[in-house]
Protein backbone atom coordinates (compact mmCIF):
# COMPACT_ATOMS: atom_id res chain seq x y z
CA UNK A 1 0.00 0.00 0.00
CA UNK A 2 1.04 3.52 -0.70
CA UNK A 3 1.56 6.11 2.10
CA UNK A 4 -2.00 7.74 0.24
CA UNK A 5 -3.62 5.00 -0.39
CA UNK A 6 -2.70 4.39 3.78
CA UNK A 7 -3.97 7.70 4.34
CA UNK A 8 -7.17 7.21 2.46
CA UNK A 9 -8.07 3.70 4.24
CA UNK A 10 -7.20 5.65 7.79
CA UNK A 11 -9.95 8.24 6.84
CA UNK A 12 -12.17 5.74 5.68
CA UNK A 13 -12.14 3.83 8.64
CA UNK A 14 -12.34 7.04 10.65
CA UNK A 15 -15.13 8.05 9.58
CA UNK A 16 -16.81 4.33 9.02
CA UNK A 17 -16.13 3.43 13.14
CA UNK A 18 -16.41 6.86 14.02
CA UNK A 19 -13.06 7.34 15.74
CA UNK A 20 -10.80 10.04 16.96
CA UNK A 21 -6.84 10.34 16.55
CA UNK A 22 -5.20 11.93 19.13
CA UNK A 23 -1.20 12.67 18.44
CA UNK A 24 1.42 13.57 20.70
CA UNK A 25 3.89 16.40 19.19
CA UNK A 26 6.21 13.87 19.63
CA UNK A 27 4.87 11.20 17.02
CA UNK A 28 6.33 10.86 13.29
CA UNK A 29 4.73 14.28 11.03
CA UNK A 30 3.00 11.49 8.57
CA UNK A 31 1.10 11.00 12.02
CA UNK A 32 1.04 14.13 13.37
CA UNK A 33 -0.68 15.33 10.19
CA UNK A 34 -3.25 12.89 10.28
CA UNK A 35 -4.32 13.24 13.81
CA UNK A 36 -7.77 15.17 13.96
CA UNK A 37 -5.83 16.45 17.21
CA UNK A 38 -1.96 17.21 17.91
CA UNK A 39 -1.65 18.49 21.39
CA UNK A 40 1.04 18.05 24.75
CA UNK A 41 -0.08 15.78 27.62
CA UNK A 42 -2.81 17.76 29.40
CA UNK A 43 -4.48 18.79 26.27
CA UNK A 44 -4.54 15.25 24.79
CA UNK A 45 -6.15 13.99 27.92
CA UNK A 46 -8.56 16.86 28.25
CA UNK A 47 -9.55 15.93 24.49
CA UNK A 48 -9.96 11.89 25.57
CA UNK A 49 -12.40 12.84 28.31
CA UNK A 50 -14.88 15.30 26.55
CA UNK A 51 -14.80 13.27 22.79
CA UNK A 52 -17.95 12.14 21.66
CA UNK A 53 -15.81 9.31 19.00
CA UNK A 54 -16.59 6.13 19.91
CA UNK A 55 -12.95 4.72 19.29
CA UNK A 56 -10.32 6.73 20.48
CA UNK A 57 -6.70 5.84 18.70
CA UNK A 58 -3.73 7.44 20.82
CA UNK A 59 -0.94 7.92 18.65
CA UNK A 60 1.14 8.48 21.48
CA UNK A 61 2.42 6.49 24.40
CA UNK A 62 1.12 3.63 26.48
CA UNK A 63 0.05 6.14 29.61
CA UNK A 64 -0.93 8.25 27.50
CA UNK A 65 -3.70 5.89 26.30
CA UNK A 66 -3.91 4.55 29.83
CA UNK A 67 -4.90 7.93 30.71
CA UNK A 68 -7.20 8.37 27.73
CA UNK A 69 -8.89 5.19 29.18
CA UNK A 70 -9.36 6.15 32.74
CA UNK A 71 -10.85 9.70 31.97
CA UNK A 72 -13.16 8.20 29.54
CA UNK A 73 -13.52 4.37 30.47
CA UNK A 74 -16.69 3.78 27.85
CA UNK A 75 -14.44 4.71 25.03
CA UNK A 76 -12.62 1.81 22.81
CA UNK A 77 -9.30 3.04 23.49
CA UNK A 78 -6.11 1.96 20.82
CA UNK A 79 -2.45 2.23 21.12
CA UNK A 80 -0.95 1.58 17.62
CA UNK A 81 1.82 -0.75 19.27
CA UNK A 82 1.41 -1.90 22.90
CA UNK A 83 5.27 -1.94 23.33
CA UNK A 84 5.44 2.23 23.37
CA UNK A 85 6.44 2.89 26.98
CA UNK A 86 8.24 5.64 28.80
CA UNK A 87 11.43 5.10 30.79
CA UNK A 88 9.77 7.54 33.01
CA UNK A 89 6.75 5.26 33.63
CA UNK A 90 9.19 2.58 34.29
CA UNK A 91 11.68 4.20 36.84
CA UNK A 92 8.53 3.96 39.00
CA UNK A 93 7.94 0.42 39.60
CA UNK A 94 4.25 0.05 41.65
CA UNK A 95 5.03 -2.03 44.61
CA UNK A 96 8.16 0.18 45.82
CA UNK A 97 6.61 3.38 45.20
CA UNK A 98 4.11 2.15 48.02
CA UNK A 99 6.58 1.29 50.24
CA UNK A 100 7.85 4.72 49.62
CA UNK A 101 4.38 6.62 49.86
CA UNK A 102 3.54 4.60 52.73
CA UNK A 103 7.04 5.61 54.47
CA UNK A 104 5.63 9.19 54.10
CA UNK A 105 1.80 9.34 55.34
CA UNK A 106 1.95 12.70 56.07
CA UNK A 107 2.81 13.55 52.65
CA UNK A 108 0.64 14.83 49.72
CA UNK A 109 1.21 12.66 46.19
CA UNK A 110 2.29 14.46 42.99
CA UNK A 111 2.50 12.51 40.26
CA UNK A 112 3.28 13.28 36.98
CA UNK A 113 1.17 11.84 34.09
CA UNK A 114 4.37 10.28 32.96
CA UNK A 115 3.70 7.44 35.13
CA UNK A 116 1.62 4.20 35.22
CA UNK A 117 -2.32 3.67 36.26
CA UNK A 118 -0.97 1.72 39.15
CA UNK A 119 0.66 4.95 40.20
CA UNK A 120 -2.05 7.33 39.83
CA UNK A 121 -4.18 5.17 42.13
CA UNK A 122 -1.57 6.27 44.45
CA UNK A 123 -1.46 9.77 44.12
CA UNK A 124 -3.28 12.65 45.07
CA UNK A 125 -3.35 14.60 42.09
CA UNK A 126 -1.92 14.31 39.07
CA UNK A 127 0.18 17.21 36.75
CA UNK A 128 1.75 17.74 33.84
CA UNK A 129 5.05 19.75 32.65
CA UNK A 130 2.22 23.13 31.43
CA UNK A 131 0.29 23.05 34.97
CA UNK A 132 2.61 21.57 37.66
CA UNK A 133 3.97 24.87 38.85
CA UNK A 134 -0.36 25.77 39.31
CA UNK A 135 -0.82 22.30 41.01
CA UNK A 136 2.24 22.95 43.29
CA UNK A 137 1.41 26.42 44.45
CA UNK A 138 -2.09 25.30 45.00
CA UNK A 139 -1.03 22.71 47.84
CA UNK A 140 -1.20 24.61 51.41
CA UNK A 141 2.64 25.95 52.37
CA UNK A 142 2.47 23.41 55.75
CA UNK A 143 2.05 20.21 53.54
CA UNK A 144 4.89 18.30 52.34
CA UNK A 145 5.25 16.87 49.15
CA UNK A 146 5.89 13.64 47.01
CA UNK A 147 6.73 14.31 43.35
CA UNK A 148 7.51 11.36 40.99
CA UNK A 149 8.47 10.24 38.86
CA UNK A 150 10.57 12.90 37.41
CA UNK A 151 13.77 13.86 39.14
CA UNK A 152 14.73 17.10 36.74
CA UNK A 153 11.08 18.12 36.37
CA UNK A 154 10.95 18.03 40.33
CA UNK A 155 14.32 19.61 40.75
CA UNK A 156 13.10 22.20 38.58
CA UNK A 157 9.52 22.97 40.56
CA UNK A 158 11.74 23.34 43.52
CA UNK A 159 13.84 26.18 42.62
CA UNK A 160 10.97 27.86 40.90
CA UNK A 161 8.53 27.74 43.88
CA UNK A 162 10.39 27.13 46.85
CA UNK A 163 8.76 23.93 48.18
CA UNK A 164 11.26 21.53 49.33
CA UNK A 165 9.85 18.19 48.02
CA UNK A 166 10.60 14.55 48.72
CA UNK A 167 11.46 13.44 44.62
CA UNK A 168 11.58 10.20 43.06
CA UNK A 169 14.37 8.98 41.57
CA UNK A 170 12.76 8.46 37.53
CA UNK A 171 14.16 9.92 34.70
CA UNK A 172 13.26 10.38 30.45
CA UNK A 173 15.87 8.78 28.58
CA UNK A 174 15.42 11.69 25.86
CA UNK A 175 16.18 14.56 27.92
CA UNK A 176 19.09 13.22 29.70
CA UNK A 177 21.01 12.62 26.62
CA UNK A 178 21.79 16.34 25.80
CA UNK A 179 24.75 17.27 26.40
CA UNK A 180 25.76 20.43 28.06
CA UNK A 181 29.18 21.39 26.26
CA UNK A 182 27.67 20.61 22.99
CA UNK A 183 24.95 22.51 23.47
CA UNK A 184 27.48 25.81 24.82
CA UNK A 185 29.82 25.10 21.88
CA UNK A 186 26.41 25.42 19.32
CA UNK A 187 25.29 28.84 21.16
CA UNK A 188 28.83 30.09 20.68
CA UNK A 189 28.90 29.20 17.32
CA UNK A 190 24.85 30.85 16.91
CA UNK A 191 24.99 33.29 19.36
CA UNK A 192 21.85 34.56 18.14
CA UNK A 193 20.32 31.40 18.70
CA UNK A 194 17.87 30.96 22.24
CA UNK A 195 18.11 27.69 23.68
CA UNK A 196 14.29 26.73 24.94
CA UNK A 197 13.93 23.39 27.15
CA UNK A 198 11.66 21.29 28.11
CA UNK A 199 11.98 20.56 32.36
CA UNK A 200 12.29 17.24 32.05
CA UNK A 201 15.96 18.28 30.91
CA UNK A 202 19.00 18.01 33.72
CA UNK A 203 18.95 20.88 35.52
CA UNK A 204 22.38 22.54 33.58
CA UNK A 205 20.42 22.31 30.57
CA UNK A 206 17.46 24.34 31.99
CA UNK A 207 20.04 27.07 33.40
CA UNK A 208 21.32 27.51 30.15
CA UNK A 209 17.58 27.68 28.56
CA UNK A 210 16.16 30.89 27.82
CA UNK A 211 12.66 29.58 28.28
CA UNK A 212 11.57 26.48 30.06
CA UNK A 213 7.68 25.01 29.14
CA UNK A 214 6.04 22.12 28.24
CA UNK A 215 5.49 21.29 24.32
CA UNK A 216 2.68 23.36 24.40
CA UNK A 217 4.45 25.95 25.89
CA UNK A 218 7.71 25.72 23.87
CA UNK A 219 5.99 26.18 20.41
CA UNK A 220 3.76 28.99 21.97
CA UNK A 221 7.38 30.67 22.74
CA UNK A 222 8.64 30.25 19.04
CA UNK A 223 5.40 31.76 17.82
CA UNK A 224 5.32 34.48 19.72
CA UNK A 225 8.62 35.97 20.36
CA UNK A 226 10.56 38.00 17.92
CA UNK A 227 13.95 35.78 17.18
CA UNK A 228 14.93 34.22 14.41
CA UNK A 229 16.72 30.91 15.85
CA UNK A 230 16.15 28.21 18.40
CA UNK A 231 18.32 25.28 20.12
CA UNK A 232 14.94 23.63 21.00
CA UNK A 233 15.74 20.64 23.94
CA UNK A 234 12.93 18.30 24.15
CA UNK A 235 12.02 15.50 21.43
CA UNK A 236 12.97 16.85 17.90
CA UNK A 237 9.23 15.35 16.68
CA UNK A 238 7.85 18.99 17.81
CA UNK A 239 10.20 20.72 15.46
CA UNK A 240 7.18 19.79 12.78
CA UNK A 241 4.78 21.93 14.47
CA UNK A 242 7.62 24.87 15.04
CA UNK A 243 8.23 24.67 11.40
CA UNK A 244 4.68 24.80 10.43
CA UNK A 245 3.43 27.77 12.64
CA UNK A 246 7.02 29.75 11.96
CA UNK A 247 8.19 28.37 9.03
CA UNK A 248 10.33 31.25 8.34
CA UNK A 249 12.54 30.70 11.61
CA UNK A 250 15.31 27.99 11.72
CA UNK A 251 15.31 25.36 14.52
CA UNK A 252 18.18 23.66 15.54
CA UNK A 253 17.36 19.97 17.67
CA UNK A 254 19.73 20.15 20.82
CA UNK A 255 22.49 17.94 20.43
CA UNK A 256 23.36 14.59 22.79
CA UNK A 257 25.79 14.05 24.78
CA UNK A 258 26.41 10.15 23.11
CA UNK A 259 25.77 9.96 19.12
CA UNK A 260 22.96 7.32 19.14
CA UNK A 261 21.68 5.93 15.87
CA UNK A 262 20.08 8.78 14.18
CA UNK A 263 22.37 11.17 16.05
CA UNK A 264 19.89 12.88 17.58
CA UNK A 265 17.15 13.01 20.59
CA UNK A 266 14.42 10.87 19.21
CA UNK A 267 11.75 9.56 21.27
CA UNK A 268 12.22 5.61 20.32
CA UNK A 269 8.98 4.96 22.49
CA UNK A 270 7.40 7.26 20.57
CA UNK A 271 8.42 6.48 16.99
CA UNK A 272 7.39 2.85 17.42
CA UNK A 273 4.28 3.94 16.03
CA UNK A 274 3.65 3.98 12.46
CA UNK A 275 1.56 4.79 10.03
CA UNK A 276 0.75 1.03 8.98
CA UNK A 277 0.89 0.57 12.64
CA UNK A 278 -2.25 2.89 13.16
CA UNK A 279 -4.43 1.82 10.01
CA UNK A 280 -3.70 -1.78 11.13
CA UNK A 281 -4.62 -0.96 15.03
CA UNK A 282 -8.18 0.38 13.35
CA UNK A 283 -8.79 -1.87 10.83
CA UNK A 284 -8.19 -4.56 13.94
CA UNK A 285 -9.55 -2.66 16.91
CA UNK A 286 -6.18 -3.90 18.39
CA UNK A 287 -4.20 -3.30 20.42
CA UNK A 288 -6.63 -2.13 22.58
CA UNK A 289 -6.02 -0.79 26.28
CA UNK A 290 -7.93 -2.26 29.00
CA UNK A 291 -7.87 -1.44 32.74
CA UNK A 292 -9.32 -3.18 35.66
CA UNK A 293 -12.38 -1.00 36.83
CA UNK A 294 -11.53 -0.64 40.20
CA UNK A 295 -8.24 0.71 39.10
CA UNK A 296 -9.69 3.42 36.66
CA UNK A 297 -11.99 4.23 39.78
CA UNK A 298 -8.75 5.15 41.52
CA UNK A 299 -6.79 6.42 39.20
CA UNK A 300 -9.53 8.84 37.74
CA UNK A 301 -9.68 10.88 41.51
CA UNK A 302 -6.30 12.38 40.72
CA UNK A 303 -6.75 13.48 37.33
CA UNK A 304 -10.24 14.49 38.15
CA UNK A 305 -8.07 16.54 40.53
CA UNK A 306 -5.38 18.01 37.64
CA UNK A 307 -8.11 18.94 35.50
CA UNK A 308 -10.29 21.20 38.14
CA UNK A 309 -6.70 22.86 38.85
CA UNK A 310 -5.98 23.41 35.28
CA UNK A 311 -9.09 25.85 34.64
CA UNK A 312 -8.62 29.40 34.98
P1 LIG B 1 4.25 17.51 27.42
O1 LIG B 1 3.82 17.38 25.99
O2 LIG B 1 3.07 17.45 28.32
O3 LIG B 1 5.07 18.75 27.63
O4 LIG B 1 5.12 16.24 27.81
C1 LIG B 1 6.23 15.82 27.16
C2 LIG B 1 6.50 14.37 27.31
O5 LIG B 1 7.46 13.94 27.82
C3 LIG B 1 5.59 13.42 26.77
O6 LIG B 1 6.10 12.18 26.96
FE1 LIG C 1 8.79 9.10 28.16
FE2 LIG C 1 10.77 10.77 27.68
FE3 LIG C 1 9.69 9.44 25.66
FE4 LIG C 1 8.29 11.40 26.90
S1 LIG C 1 10.16 11.64 25.70
S2 LIG C 1 7.56 9.36 26.33
S3 LIG C 1 9.04 11.17 29.00
S4 LIG C 1 10.82 8.53 27.39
Amino acid sequence: MTKTEMIAEINRLRREKNAVILSHYYQDKSIQDIANFVGDSLVLAQHAARTNAEIIVFAGVHFMAETAKIVNPSKKVLLPDLSAGCSLSDSCPPEEFAKFVANHPDHIVVSYINCSAAIKTMSDIICTSSNALKIIESIPKEKPIIFAPDKNLGKYLIRETGRDMLLWDGVCVVHEAFSFDKMVALKRKYPSAKIIAHPESEEQILKLAKFVGSTSALLKYVKTTPDQMYIVATEPGILHQMQQIASHKTYIPAPVEEDNTCACSECAYMKVNTLEKLLRCMQLESPEILIDSEIIAKAKIPLEKMFQCSYG
